[in-house]
């Protein structure tokens, strides 16, 4: 199991949850029940599944793809440390990933 820390947007940690080896965090997050919209579900063509990762864990994340760079130029409180959830896929070496949800996502789930 992959450890993965759910942050709200004031920095306060919101759930921590486990994950597998392969599994994209944008499905962790909805299984946490975590306020990411995801509308495009995974094929690049919204950024409502933006997060903000920590800082020592975005070093451990495979570079950003260009689709993925200009995505997250579009997306609200977007900072150097952004990426979207439908691109980060859990490795063993993620184990502990903390992740910040922007203060502007809405938690379509629970109003
Ligand atoms: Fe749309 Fe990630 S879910 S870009």
């Amino acid at each position: 199991m992959i450890t993965v820390r759910f942050h709200k947007a004031d920095g306060t940690l919101d759930r921590e949850v486990g994950g597998r080896p392969g599994q994209r965090l944008l499905d962790v997050a909805w299984a946490a029940g975590q306020p990411l919209e995801g509308a495009c579900e995974g094929v690049m063509a919204c950024s409502t599944c933006h997060v903000i990762v920590d800082k020592r864990d975005f070093a451990k994340l495979p570079p950003a793809s260009d689709e993925e760079e200009d995505l997250l130029d579009l997306a609200a409180h977007a900072t150097r440390n952004s990426r979207l959830a439908c691109q980060i896929v859990l490795s063993e070496e993620l184990d502990s990933l903390s992740v910040r949800i922007p203060p502007s996502a809405k938690n379509w789930l629970y109003g």
